[in-house]
């Protein structure tokens, strides 16, 4: 069967994935939002779950059924994310931030719909927090995995993301390339690590992708204790 067939060699672990993307009320019928269908995170927490891991999921809104074994803890807004991501971090070995967070917030969420009355509408947003940098600040012996998602200067800005949040390796994606991204069930990626190395993988699908990541989240974890 397959199960005697997947190694398990995350057996001890606590991964905590996030995944999907957050929603950012604007009223009680609109939201700022981005295409993270969430594959990519479900993928790496089913198959952790199969390598023997204890796995938290932390998702955002998403069409998929929660895997089976896994915790999965639902949730709308980056606020409400960094909340539930903070909660089951103290149980955690290994955190993997796959979730595409809405970088802003509407300031004000409006108590009623907001009707097209005016030709033009501003909505204000204002940041919110980078939930991988906080991460990055208290993780501890904890093994951090970042999601970096580019258009352009790949590696670059993905070796800027990986010193700037302090992780331990980085799966750095061109969004724009056919066959990568957010919708589609293939994804072509980077991985980088924060001794300068960097492996260019092919494309793949996300389950592939997934089993290649969770591998090297082994060899990390047993490298360093
Ligand atoms: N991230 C996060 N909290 C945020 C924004 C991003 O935890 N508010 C995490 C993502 O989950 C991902 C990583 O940071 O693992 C990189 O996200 P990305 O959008 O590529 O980078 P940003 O730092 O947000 O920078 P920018 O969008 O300007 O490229
Ligand atoms: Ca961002």
């Amino acid at each position: 069967a397959v199960t005697a067939l997947t190694p398990k060699d995350l057996a001890g672990e606590h991964l905590l994935v996030t995944a999907g993307p957050t929603q950012e009320e604007i009223d009680p019928v609109r939201f700022v939002s981005n295409h993270s269908s969430g594959k990519m995170g479900y993928a790496i927490a089913r198959a952790a779950r199969r390598r023997g891991a204890e796995v938290t999921l932390v998702s955002g809104p998403t069409c998929l059924d929660a895997p089976w074994g896994v915790e999965t803890v639902r949730v709308a807004s980056a606020v409400e994310m960094r909340a539930a991501v903070m909660a089951a971090l103290p149980a955690a070995t290994v955190v993997i931030k796959a979730a595409a967070v809405a970088d802003y917030r509407p300031v004000v969420r409006a108590a009623g719909k907001i009707k097209k009355n005016a030709d033009s509408l501003v909505i204000e947003l204002e940041k919110n927090p980078d939930i991988l940098a906080e991460l990055g600040g208290i993780k501890g012996d904890r093994l951090l995995v970042g999601f970096a998602a580019e258009t352009a200067d790949l590696l670059e800005n993905a070796r800027k993301k990986l010193v700037a949040k302090n992780v331990d390796m980085m799966v750095a994606n061109d969004v724009s390339l056919e066959g990568a991204g957010f919708h589609g069930d293939t994804n072509i990626a980077r991985l980088l690590y924060r001794d300068g190395a960097s492996e260019e993988l092919p494309l793949m699908t996300k389950d592939d992708m997934a089993a290649l990541i969770l591998g090297r989240v082994a060899e990390l974890r047993k490298k360093t204790g």
